[in-house]
């Protein structure tokens, strides 16, 4: 989101309890959190994903289908919705190599999970019925078929066999890194989900801001996102952070919507933070919405966790060198607006000048090396940066962390443009405003990026750019 309104002092976020407060501060539109806001409509990239997500579900039928994993897919959790209560939910799962239809013995592993009831904070306080198994250990290297079912007493209804795969046994992983993503003008979203089908990225990072927002239309606007993204995150598991878009009442469809996410692993009492390990990798979800709705305390627990996580963190460096942190809301941009003034620095130097909740000198003093953004709808990297100035022109052993916009997925506000005649910062290394997504592939001594080009015509573009990190 872009060209936000900071007109209320920073603490004005008991306003979290006061929708329409909020809303004046922050929403683009004008528009409480939870208002109406945009309707849907069929698009050219929401209608190209070969399935109507957008049907009429049974009451009991499962859907919103999605996964997360817990530290080097040992095991996922998995979760799905119905419009009605049910009795049990259950999962199935199998190695897809070993299903043999004809074999007696097929070594499908069953389970039952839990459920509640999540309300919308909307006028009509309108339920959903949550669903949610994990699964027992998982083998590294192997590509699980799996369908959730919702038992009644009419029985088990079942959902669509899905299949995701686990960390294989080599050093080298991908992942898909995206930020940023609405049902209407998801130009991205269709690359996402052929790129998830090859079974060569191992899950899926989002920096933030997904619907455009889940809280419209008491919720309805979350349900037909979380069917369209089913695409994605049931195949590729969802590793993500809330942006501002999940603000309203409280970030409750984002707790309750992700509740996959390994917080409990983490030692945090929600889903808005979390880290995991994953071969060579740490990755840290960090929150920076707490810096515009949450309160001193909040501010204050946030920053606490992250640096008990990387005082961890740093205690295994040599088994695991990388630690990535994603965020909703960058500390560097060069757009022409107020994220990349006001909001940008409060992030990094915290607030009034009085170093509170500051984030950039965790980042330094524990040598993060890469943080990966949204929330600015375009596409930008920095050279390695610490306080405003570059500290390296290469990414070989560079002296500190460098940053990474990926906020163009594609979503219905459209792309935020780049002053075309700069004057640029010496740090800005690459700008680029239309829409794509990044692909990442880590080994112990590298982490590559590369950003790819998805055209409003719907065909994938060429590489953007590119570049690669060295220990
Ligand atoms: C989803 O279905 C609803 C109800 O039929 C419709 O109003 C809306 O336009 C549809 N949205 C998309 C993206 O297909
Ligand atoms: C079971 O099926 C009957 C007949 O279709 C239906 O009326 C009833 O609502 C169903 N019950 C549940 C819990 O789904
Ligand atoms: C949000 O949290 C605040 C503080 O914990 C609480 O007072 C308020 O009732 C919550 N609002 C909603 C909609 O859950
Ligand atoms: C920052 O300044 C505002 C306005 O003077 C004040 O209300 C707030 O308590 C201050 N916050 C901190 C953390 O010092
Ligand atoms: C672009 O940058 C120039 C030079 O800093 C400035 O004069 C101009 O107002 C900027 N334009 C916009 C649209 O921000
Ligand atoms: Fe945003």
């Amino acid at each position: 989101m872009k060209r936000l309104l900071f007109i209320l002092g920073a603490w004005a976020v008991s306003a979290i309890a006061s929708p329409s407060l909020l809303g004046r501060a922050d929403k683009e539109q004008e528009e409480p959190a939870g208002s109406p806001g945009l309707m849907t409509v069929p698009d050219k990239f929401n209608t190209a994903l070969g399935v109507d997500w957008n049907r009429t579900y049974g009451q009991t039928e499962p859907q919103q289908i999605h996964l997360s994993f817990g530290s080097d897919s040992k095991y996922a959790r998995i979760q799905f919705a119905t419009l009605s209560p049910i009795d049990q939910a259950v999962l199935k799962y199998w190695p897809k190599s070993r299903h043999v239809s004809t074999s007696s013995k097929k070594p499908v592993t069953h389970l039952r999970g839990e459920s509640w009831t999540f309300t919308d904070g909307g006028a009509l306080q309108r339920e959903l019925y949550m669903h949610m198994i994990k699964t027992k250990n998982l083998k590294a290297a192997t590509v699980y078929a799996y369908q959730v079912g919702a038992t009644t007493c009419n029985g088990t209804e079942w959902g669509p066999e899905l299949e995701f795969h686990t960390a294989s046994k080599e050093d080298e992983f991908s992942f898909l890194s995206i930020g940023d993503m609405g049902v209407n003008n998801a130009v991205s979203m269709p690359h996402l989900v052929d790129f998830a089908k090859t079974h060569k990225y191992d899950f899926v990072t989002l920096s933030g801001d997904q619907a455009y927002d889940m809280a419209d239309f008491n919720g309805i606007k979350g349900d037909e996102y979380m069917n369209m993204v089913q695409e994605l995150f049931a195949r590729v598991p969802y590793m993500g952070v809330p942006g501002n878009h999940e603000r309203a009442y409280n970030f409750s469809h984002y707790i309750n919507r992700y509740a996959t996410l390994p917080h409990k692993e983490s030692h945090f009492a929600n889903p808005l933070m979390y880290s995991f390990d994953y071969k060579s990798l740490h990755l840290i979800s960090f929150s920076t919405e707490i810096y515009f709705y949450g309160t001193p305390e909040e501010v204050q627990t946030a920053i606490n966790w992250l640096e008990a996580d990387l005082v961890e963190a740093n205690k295994h460096r040599q088994q695991r060198p990388w630690i990535v942190l994603i965020t909703h809301h960058p500390l560097y941009c060069s757009a022409p607006s107020e994220d990349c003034t006001s909001k940008a620095q409060l992030i990094r130097d915290g607030f009034n000048n009085t170093g509170f909740g500051a984030l950039e000198p965790l980042l330094l003093k524990y040598n993060v090396d890469v943080v990966i953004a949204g929330h600015v709808h375009n596409y930008e990297r920095t050279l390695p940066i610490a306080k405003g100035q570059v500290t390296s022109q290469s990414y070989h052993q560079p002296k500190s962390y460098m940053q990474v916009i990926v906020g163009n997925v594609g979503q219905p506000e459209g792309a935020e443009s780049f002053n075309t005649t700069g004057p640029w910062a010496d740090w800005s290394a690459k700008r680029y405003d239309g829409n794509g997504f990044s692909t990442v592939k880590v080994t112990s001594e590298t982490f590559s990026m590369t950003h790819h080009q998805a055209n409003h015509d719907g065909t994938l573009g060429s590489v953007i750019d590119s570049f690669t990190i060295s220990k």
